[in-house]
């Protein structure tokens, strides 16, 4: 089991946005979260890698385990992070720095790589990715499919054991977001895990193996990708024909 998660509870304040959240995920899932806007998608991908504490539960993933009804160290989720990557809907590439810049800088800086292997490695990820003429480019130059392209090669080049997304496809043209369902399923081929928060229910059912059904922070259904032709609940099925 890549990702085992138990009874998170998370506020902020006093609004609770997290209730007794469970789920398992295998190496390769790709696991889709589902729901309407203020579910609580976000926050539990953040959780996944700890860029949120959650106020009650435990995690395990990338072989890590994780009590939040102890302190976790900020040196902890820095740790996490190098094993579970993440890709926002808004690329978070560095304007000032190359595409290929981009991409070594966490390598070298986080990981120790040195630079001539990092810049190698750079390379085959840019080229698998159809971008390797785009290395010395800036990130203002290129179009929205693929700065969200060189994002995800970012987060590839720490080697992730599981890989978020938050939206990958939202700011995205049809064509370019078959591009991104490619990608994803071709990185499900390598054994990688990844977890995609999305509205868009046709390219989650794309790419899903699993999915995850949010509302008001309960989980409301989980499941294999069979849930999207034979969904459980009557909420989830109305959230299919809308
Ligand atoms: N940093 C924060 N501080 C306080 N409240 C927050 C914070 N982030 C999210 N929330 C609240 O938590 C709830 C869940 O938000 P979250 O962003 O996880 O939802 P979401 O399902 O990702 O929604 P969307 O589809 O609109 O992105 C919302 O009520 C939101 O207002
Ligand atoms: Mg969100």
């Amino acid at each position: 089991m890549t990702i085992q998660i138990n009874a998170i509870d998370k506020f902020y304040g006093s609004n609770q946005v997290l209730h007794n959240v469970s789920f398992e995920c295998k190496a390769g899932d790709t696991l889709v979260l589902l729901g309407p806007s203020g579910a609580g998608k976000s926050s539990l991908l953040r959780v996944l890698n700890l860029l949120e504490m959650p106020d009650k539960g435990t995690l395990s993933i990338a072989n890590e385990s994780f009590d939040f009804s102890t302190q976790i160290s900020e040196k902890q989720g820095m740790a996490l992070r190098k094993k579970v990557g993440m890709v926002f809907q808004q690329y978070n590439l560095w304007p000032h720095m190359s595409v290929l810049d981009n991409l070594i800088e966490a390598p070298i800086k986080v990981a120790g790589m040195n630079k001539a292997e990092a810049k190698k490695e750079a390379i085959e990820i840019l080229t698998k990715l159809q971008l390797a003429d785009k290395a010395d480019a800036w990130p203002l130059q290129l179009s929205g499919g693929q700065q969200q392209r060189v994002a995800i090669a970012r987060a590839l080049m720490m080697k992730p054991d599981v890989l978020l997304f938050d939206e990958p496809t939202a700011a995205l043209d049809p064509e370019i977001t078959s591009q991104v369902v490619d990608i994803i399923k071709e990185l499900s081929k390598t054994g990688i895990t990844q977890i995609i928060v999305t509205h868009e229910v046709d390219f989650a059912k794309k790419v899903a193996s699993h999915l995850l059904y949010l509302e008001k922070g309960y989980v409301v259904e989980h499941g294999d990708k069979s849930h999207f032709t034979n969904p459980q609940s009557q909420a989830f099925a109305d959230y299919l024909k809308h």
